[in-house]
């Protein structure tokens, strides 16, 4: 049995109980003070490796913290948990599988054992055959039934099939080859097949259905309406072949589909969703940026899978993160943590973390089934920079709970426009800055006198300007987004995301979770278009299910 599997309550370790008692202590910590008292303070709390320079000192910590909390990690055996990662042990023990997407950034050369056989020669032929087709594709060499050649490729996935790749492929925009423009289609909502279709023409658009499973309701009736839609469009079923492709581990589901055995690209059972864009799931990026730029892209998050192996856990930058979020989940009470992009490529950074961290670790029992005494993943949210403080940055510098937040920024734009990005860069470290300095009762009473406002209007107004503080961050910075280093930031989180599963003792690579409302969605369905007689299982989704058959009735 792997470590992480092991049946340790993280909350009875020595260590666990030692950090209960200095967070005791912490109670008065002031983020100004430590600065005033420390000049040395921004060196001691930062680190800069990979591509990534991590600014990790406005956190509600002192050097005995980062202590306390690499013991805790030692103690819970991270250590080992790491190792069985990187080995192939069976760290989705519910699932009995490795999680190896580390084995798909591996360089050549490398072996990784699954059950005995080598899977590198697959990870690299898998590899060989994206970049045969992404030249193709490129060279204008794969060509639509009227023989011009492709210029829209439409990925049909959902979940880890589609938010990787979406990210990945328009944070690297500035890397794109022009010429194939990539489209994503995940929601079951008509609607959004209908605008995308209305921007595509069937001759010269290449379709990949994009599913591990190949049996996610969305993914299949998307590609059914995108098959339709091309035989409408003119396409033909003999045509077929040169506009349908498939990535999935399930071979026999993407061949009953209609999808020739040579235009199915593998996935393994042993690379999670959420991780697989490193895999074929990643073909998209591919044809976007190219196969060099997918490559580069493989190389940064080996990189830090390499820093994620061996480095002390006290200059770890995955680990240090992993770290500081059980700091502040499960010893400050914090719920949620923001993720916050400043750069307009990093945008949908957010909602792939949302992905990655809360379908990994929105668990509630241990690997071994006993349940988790203490809080586990945090609901993560956010957005991109400046829009956010506009909108709900208010809430973290004034609303009753504490949330920390990552600031994700890259010290050169691609886009120079006047002085666009040095005011962005500024809103980025001023809002952490605001976040730790607050405004003090007597700072906001000085400033309404100084604007001359009378007495009784100052203790009036003075309660609403008084910004508490004292609320933690870390900043991220990077030159620019390139593949390297977007892939070491993915990794960096995805080994985060383990780091904690492996302290808390769960399991990261399962998502039992999402099952139940798919099977309920059978009967629901089933009711609402009448093909079940028998009421619903409870009087409100009955009572929806008679108002939505009472719309459609006339
Ligand atoms: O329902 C959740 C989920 O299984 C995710 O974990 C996964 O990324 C997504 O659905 C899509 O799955 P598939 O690639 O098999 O279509």
């Amino acid at each position: 049995m792997p470590h992480s599997a092991s049946s340790i309550d993280v909350t009875r370790l020595a260590s666990w109980q030692a950090l209960a008692a200095h967070r005791e202590q912490l109670d008065d910590f002031s983020l100004r003070q430590v600065f005033a008292a420390d000049p040395q303070r921004f060196a001691t709390f930062s680190l800069n490796d990979c591509g990534l320079f991590l600014d990790y000192s406005k956190n509600l910590i002192d050097t005995r913290t980062r202590e306390l909390l690499v013991g805790l990690a030692e103690e819970a055996g991270l250590q080992p948990a790491i190792r069985d990662l990187f080995d192939g042990a069976l760290v989705n023990g519910s699932e009995q599988r490795p999680a190896l997407h580390t084995a798909l950034r591996r360089p050549i050369g490398d072996r990784v054992l699954v059950d005995g056989v080598d899977v590198m020669p697959e990870v690299q032929r898998v590899l060989k055959r994206m970049s045969e087709l992404v030249g193709r594709v490129h060279n204008g060499l794969w060509r639509g039934y009227t023989e011009k050649p492709i210029t829209d490729v439409v990925n049909i996935g959902i979940g880890g099939s589609f938010l990787g790749p979406q990210l990945v492929s328009e944070a690297l925009l500035p890397f794109a080859q022009r010429g194939v423009r990539c489209h994503y289609l995940a929601n079951i909502d008509g609607s959004s097949f209908h605008e995308l279709a209305a921007k595509l023409h069937a001759e010269t658009t290449l379709f990949i259905v994009s599913s591990k499973t190949f049996n996610t309701l969305e993914t299949l009736k998307n590609a059914q309406a995108a098959r339709s839609w091309y035989l409408a469009q003119g396409g033909s079923e003999t045509e077929l072949h040169r506009h349908f492709m498939a990535v999935s581990s399930n071979r026999e589901a993407a061949m009953a589909f209609g999808i020739r055995e040579e235009n199915i690209l593998p996935m393994w059972d042993w690379v999670g969703g959420r991780y697989s864009l490193w895999s074929a799931i990643g073909l998209p990026i591919a044809l976007s940026i190219g196969i060099s730029n997918f490559k580069e892209l493989l190389a940064g998050a080996y990189r830090m899978d390499q820093h994620f192996q061996s480095a002390p856990f006290e200059r770890n930058m995955p680990v240090l993160l992993a770290l500081l979020g059980i700091w502040y989940g499960n010893f400050w009470g914090a719920q949620s943590h923001a993720i916050l992009p400043y750069d307009h490529y990093l945008r949908n950074i957010t909602k792939h973390l949302q992905q990655l961290d809360m379908e990994s670790n929105g668990k509630r029992v241990r690997q071994d089934g006993s349940p988790v005494t203490t809080a586990s993943g945090p609901v993560i949210w956010g957005g991109v920079g400046c829009n956010g403080q506009h909108a709900y940055h208010q809430l973290l510098h004034q609303g009753t709970a504490l949330i920390p937040a990552d600031f994700i920024v890259p010290v050169s734009s691609y886009n120079p426009v006047a002085d666009h990005h040095q005011w962005l860069f500024a809103n980025c470290l001023s809002q952490s800055q605001a976040l730790m300095l607050g405004k003090s009762r007597a700072e906001a009473e000085a400033e309404l006198r100084a604007q001359g406002v009378d007495d009784d209007q100052v203790q009036r107004l003075a309660p609403h300007k008084v910004i508490p503080g004292n609320r933690p961050s870390n900043t991220l910075v990077l030159e620019r987004v390139s593949p390297g280093r977007l892939g070491a930031l993915i990794a960096l989180y995805e080994h985060k995301v383990f780091a904690q599963s492996a302290i808390w003792g769960t399991n990261a690579f399962d998502q039992w979770g999402v099952e139940l409302g798919k099977q309920l969605g059978q009967g629901v369905y089933a009711r609402l278009v009448g093909s079940a007689k028998d009421a619903a299982e409870d009087g409100s989704t009955q009572g929806l299910v008679e108002f939505f058959r009472g719309r459609h009735r006339g």
